[in-house]
């Protein structure tokens, strides 16, 4: 077969995706996103994603097609997110993804939500510009997920190196943004306070790093490329706290800054220390945090000090998209992998 013509659909979280690629040339990547209905929430509503991806699915879908100039006949295979995400939102999904590999007789791919934003690297690459070097790290950062991967070839084999133990990082800036006052989606809400702010003003703790080795990030053990996020918040609430105490104006950017600071440390420092602890000499950042400015710029300093070459897609590659689902399920189909079965599972915890 020629490049494959792969159709991808991502519901995981809050965003409703379509991408359609040729191989890993991207045709159309249509995403709607119900965010504004979760803001009031100060979260995403499981509930209110899945209905709003019901009423997203079909208008996303025809933009898709449409912008691609292709006919869902003409498609060589269906690709679709079957985890990890929300358990409701994904069934939305996959049941789309079904219907219509059964009703056009097409190849469904069931794949990882993780793996998929790995492939999405190869978008608008060709072959001898390929980001993915065999044995390339991946640090994926969201507000669902933190994690660090090796990827050997993605089609068979992906290794979870190391992952947050309790809030992703994400997560863990929404939530600090909120206790600040700082609204929700919080991470662009504390990256702009941070830039007025002193990053040194608290030294805010690096979850699961050995105190004496403060400074260069170590923890041994089962540990070693885990993190953890839960305790930076709380230590932001009681240094907000003892100022209210006093009757003192909370020093919001410092707290921003220095919060940003003691994430994208523990987060680049130890992603980089998986890297030369496993040989791989490039890494891809991948979800919304990769949005992050002060994470691009100590991420690409401390990558370039050990000798890995970071690749970091354009943001909106970056985010939940349909692109990057389409894009593994290409190189599926190119690798010979067997197509999953009409009963295959949402699977809301699924191991990469
Ligand atoms: O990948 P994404 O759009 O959705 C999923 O969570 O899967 O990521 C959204 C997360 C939110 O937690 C948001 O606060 C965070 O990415 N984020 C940022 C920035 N922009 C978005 N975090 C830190 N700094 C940013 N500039
Ligand atoms: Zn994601």
């Amino acid at each position: 077969m020629s490049e494959p013509l792969v159709l991808g659909i991502e519901t995981s979280c809050d965003e409703t995706g379509i991408g359609i690629v040729r191989g890993t040339r991207l045709l159309a990547n249509e995403v709607a996103s119900s965010m504004d209905e979760h803001v009031r929430f100060g979260g995403v509503i499981p509930e209110i994603a899945a209905r709003a991806h019901l009423e997203a699915f079909t208008p996303t879908l025809r933009t898709a097609l449409e912008t691609a100039g292709v006919e869902l006949r003409e498609i060589d295979a269906i690709a679709v997110t079957a985890g990890p995400g929300l358990a409701g939102a994904l069934m939305v999904g996959l049941s789309a993804a079904k219907g219509l590999a059964l009703a056009a007789d097409k190849p469904l791919y069931g794949v990882n939500h993780l793996v998929a934003h790995v492939a999405v690297a190869l978008v608008d690459h060709d072959a001898a510009s390929s980001p993915l070097a065999p044995n390339t790290a991946a640090l994926l950062v969201s507000g669902g997920h933190t994690e660090i991967l090796r990827v050997g070839s993605l089609a068979r084999d992906v290794e979870l190196l190391g992952s947050t133990i309790d809030d992703a990082a994400g997560e863990a800036f929404d939530k600090t943004a909120r206790l600040l006052g700082l609204g929700y989606p919080g991470g662009p809400a504390i990256d702009a306070a941070a830039r007025m702010g002193d990053p040194k003003a608290f030294r805010f703790p690096r979850g699961l790093t050995m105190p004496k080795f403060e400074g260069t990030v170590q923890s041994p053990g089962k540990h070693r490329h885990n993190w953890s996020f839960s305790g930076l918040k709380t230590a932001v609430a009681r240094a907000a706290e003892q100022f209210e105490a006093q009757g003192l104006a909370v020093p919001t950017a410092d707290l921003a800054a220095s919060f940003q600071e003691a994430v994208v440390d523990v987060l680049t420092a130890k992603a980089v220390r998986a890297c030369q602890e496993h040989g791989l000499t490039s890494m891809l950042l991948g979800g919304g945090v990769a949005a992050n400015s002060r994470l691009r710029e100590l991420l690409a300093q401390r990558c370039a000090d050990a000798g890995v070459e970071l690749t970091v897609p354009p943001i909106p590659l970056c985010t939940d998209n349909g692109a990057m689902v389409a894009a593994l399920g290409a190189q599926l189909v190119s690798a010979g992998a067997q197509a999953s079965s009409l009963e295959i599972p949402a699977d809301s915890s699924l191991p990469v």
